[in-house]
């Protein structure tokens, strides 16, 4: 690995195994994964996805019942979801961004076991959003303390909620990754 080059970057994102199935709102499952690829084509970065690994169903994402499988992890501190065990190899990258929906406010739980999982000693991190308006100073802290859990030795830049082209390009520009 070339410490002084940029490399590459990896897009940890989420896909639904059902996402066809879901009706409302019609962009759901999608959004976060086009912005990545937004970015990935700016920096020519390659894309992994992490998967679930007892995928969601649509009524698991029902925010409205306080009884679905997403309102109980979502609220529950140090809650962990357990992912596929598909994970990205990430040793041969020295950047690494982790994008992801913002649900109530902080990033989805299989976010936190990502984090937990993937070894990024020594990496560049960053991370962004999409949300429905949510900002990003909640997702910032949720993904610090993580980090500090494993005692990473990261070199953090600031995240960002990216839902729109003009926040993309200004976002990309403080960057700074090696
Ligand atoms: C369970 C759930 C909780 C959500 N919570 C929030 C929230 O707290 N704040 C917000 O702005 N948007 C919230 N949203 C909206 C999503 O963050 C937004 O639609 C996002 O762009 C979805 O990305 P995706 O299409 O990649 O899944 C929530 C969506 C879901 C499904």
């Amino acid at each position: 690995m070339n410490n002084k080059h940029f490399t590459a970057y990896y897009f940890l994102t989420i896909l639904n195994s059902e996402r066809k199935l879901i009706l409302c709102p019609k962009h759901w499952y999608y959004t976060t994964k086009n912005v990545a690829q937004v970015i990935a084509n700016k920096l020519d970065a390659d894309i992994a996805e992490l998967h679930a690994k007892h995928p969601y169903t649509s009524a698991d994402l029902d925010w409205h019942d306080p009884q679905s499988r997403i309102s109980i992890e979502q609220h529950q501190h140090n809650s962990r979801v357990e992912i596929n065990d598909d994970l990205p190899d990430i040793s041969n990258y020295n950047n690494v961004i982790i994008g992801h929906p913002i649900w109530w406010g902080i990033p989805p739980c299989l976010i936190t076991t990502a984090i937990d999982k993937l070894d990024l000693n020594g990496k560049n991190l960053t991370s962004f959003a999409t949300s429905g308006g949510s900002g990003y100073k909640r997702s910032q802290a949720n993904i610090e303390r993580t980090l500090r859990k494993n005692n990473y030795n990261v070199t953090i830049t600031q995240g960002a909620v990216l839902n729109n082209q003009h926040q993309i390009e200004t976002w990309v520009k403080t960057l700074n990754f090696r």
